[in-house]
């Protein structure tokens, strides 16, 4: 990958904004807003493991406040990092039950921010790299008024801005805005609190050589998706076989690698899940929009993740994304077992 210009995140979203005709720079404000709240949770991730250590934990901390879970707190960060800028009508968490309303003290926006404040938590304990996964979409409600329900269930295809950050080694925002103005990844230097360009750009590998997913789930998977990591492991030179097998068991780290290094990333459904596992407002949705215009596919087994039509805030669905090669593969085999649906095939 050719050396990035010197770039802040901000400088790069400015830029950016100027490519949008008509920008009001509502969008660049958002985003730069929630590069600071991403700069405050990798203060606390980074700090989590100390404060284990130290025995700070339990019931008050050394300034006599409560030790929040680190989801719950990373929940309360962006909240209060985002809800009085004046560029949204509403909210919505995978840690809120409900939509969450801008306080009537605060303007409202025409944006609406969807969030997954920590994702990975079980890793927490482990040091193991975890994220946060957000998107932004335009209201569809009339302006001025509070933001409704209806204002957050919109499919991926409507997303404006979808990123991620990992909090890992070193602290990653990754960000697009669509419309074939790429994909660009900033590394946080915490000496000068800056979130620097690292990659420009980035393009999904057409095809991998690595598939990720939780092979604990191998007997209740659909008879196809069997088929297909049999397949994956078999050798053969010509076809990069046996593919490795890589499974972080935080959805924005495993995203994170096959973003950069292609392959694919599958949560199915399965025997005892029919919808799988991730949300798709605060997961699937955000993370799918990133892959397609890097150049890559996400599919829930038959249709685009991006083209489904929410019905409710917290809905499952199972999920396929990576490289187009690799996402085109599994669709056969899950399609080629397919006489009837999935959800029939399996249950
Ligand atoms: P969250 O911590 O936001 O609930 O997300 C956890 C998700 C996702 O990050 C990951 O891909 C998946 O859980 C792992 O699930 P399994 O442990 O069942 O593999
Ligand atoms: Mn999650
Ligand atoms: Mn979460």
């Amino acid at each position: 990958m050719a050396r990035t210009r010197f770039m802040t995140l901000e400088r790069h979203i400015i830029e950016g904004e100027r490519k949008h005709p008509g920008a009001t720079g509502e969008l660049s404000a958002l985003l730069s807003d929630l590069a600071i709240a991403a700069k405050v949770i990798s203060l606390e991730v980074n700090k989590a493991g100390l404060v284990d250590i130290l025995g700070f934990t339990g019931n008050q901390n050394v300034h006599g406040e409560s030790v929040k879970k680190l989801d719950i707190f990373a929940h309360d960060v962006l909240i209060r990092a985002m809800d009085h800028g004046g560029h949204l009508c509403v909210m919505a968490s995978e840690e809120e039950e409900d939509i969450i309303h801008i306080p009537p003290k605060h303007r409202l926006g025409k944006y609406v921010l969807l969030f997954d404040p920590l994702d990975g938590s079980s890793n927490i304990d482990a040091n193991v790299s975890i994220g946060t996964i957000f998107s932004i979409y335009k209201r569809i409600s009339p302006d001025g008024t509070p933001g409704i329900l209806d204002d957050c269930l919109q499919p991926g295809l409507k997303i404006e801005a979808a990123g991620y950050i990992v909090y890992g080694s070193s602290t990653v925002l990754t960000y697009t805005t669509g419309h074939g103005h790429g994909v660009h990844v900033f590394t946080l230097d915490p000496s000068i609190g800056e979130f620097l360009l690292s990659h420009e750009n980035i393009e999904i590998p057409e095809k991998g050589k690595i598939y990720s997913i939780n092979e604990g789930n191998y007997k209740y998977w659909h008879p196809g998706l069997k088929k297909f990591i049999k397949y994956l492991q078999e050798e053969d030179k010509a076809s990069s076989r046996p593919y490795s097998s890589r499974y972080i068991g935080s959805m924005v780290a495993d995203v994170h690698r096959t973003l950069l290094y292609g392959g694919i990333f599958m949560y199915p459904a399965d025997s005892r899940s029919p919808n799988g596992k991730l949300r798709l407002m605060y997961e699937c949705a955000p993370t799918a929009f990133l892959i397609e215009e890097a150049g890559g596919r996400a599919i829930d087994g038959k249709r685009n993740i991006l083209d489904i039509i929410p019905s409710s805030l917290h809905q499952r669905t199972p999920v396929f994304m990576g490289s187009k090669v690799d996402v085109d593969m599994v669709e056969h085999f899950l399609s080629h077992e397919n006489h009837t649906n999935v959800e029939k095939e399996i249950f």
